[in-house]
């Protein structure tokens, strides 16, 4: 049966997008929503370009009550009733009982070879590391940030002259390369380790 797949983004929704254009033909999957937190995020109305149903929920509305803001965001998602629901972009840090909700059925993709550099600005503490290599990792969400299992991971090498800026810029294009090739077979039930570059 084929997979309804949900996407959380806050920004520019490239990811989304290139998930969201993966999911035709004899792909497992297809979205059948994109939400967001930001609600003049430039994913929403790629999104809808698309053909595919967005939402949006403004975050600051709910002050620092993240549960319920969280609880609300649940509601919009159960409407739409995904299998699987892809973190794509969405700058949120996510209450226990939401991670709980969608346990098994929830990746993401953050811009750094896990486990270095969870949270922000992983480009530049790249740099400042020193290192040679940098990429990105798509995991299964748990109520560790950025500490669930990985299911797959893209490398580049850093060159001499880079910046947080050209690297995010060469990171990109294998960003959408490996969620695209891990919600593929994540949809297919598969959670072998996926490795590119
Ligand atoms: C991507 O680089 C993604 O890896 C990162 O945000 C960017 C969203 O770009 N995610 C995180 O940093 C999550 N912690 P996009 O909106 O163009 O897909």
């Amino acid at each position: 049966m084929t997979k309804r797949v949900a996407i959380l983004i806050s920004g520019g929704g490239s990811n989304m997008e290139a998930l969201v254009r993966s999911m035709q033909g004899d792909h497992p999957a297809r979205a059948v929503l994109v939400f967001s937190n930001v609600e003049d995020a430039g994913g929403l109305a790629k999104a809808q370009g698309l053909g595919v149903p967005t939402a949006a929920l403004d975050h600051r509305t709910f002050g620092a009550d993240r549960a319920a803001f969280d609880r609300a965001v649940n509601d919009i998602l159960e409407d739409a009733a995904p299998d699987i629901v892809c973190l794509a972009g969405y700058m949120r840090i996510l209450t226990p009982a939401f991670v709980e909700h969608w346990a098994g059925r929830m990746i993401n993709i953050h811009p750094s070879l896990l486990p270095k550099y969870k949270g922000l600005h992983t480009h530049q503490r790249a740099l400042d590391a020193g290192d040679t290599e940098h990429g990105c990792s798509v995991h299964e969400v748990t109520a560790d940030l950025d500490g669930g299992p990985l299911l797959g991971q893209a490398h580049i090498s850093i060159e001499p002259g880079d910046t947080a800026e050209t690297l995010a810029a060469r990171l990109l294009p294998f960003e959408h390369e490996l969620f695209v090739k891990v919600l593929r077979r994540y949809a297919k039930g598969e959670k072998a380790f996926v490795t590119l570059g």
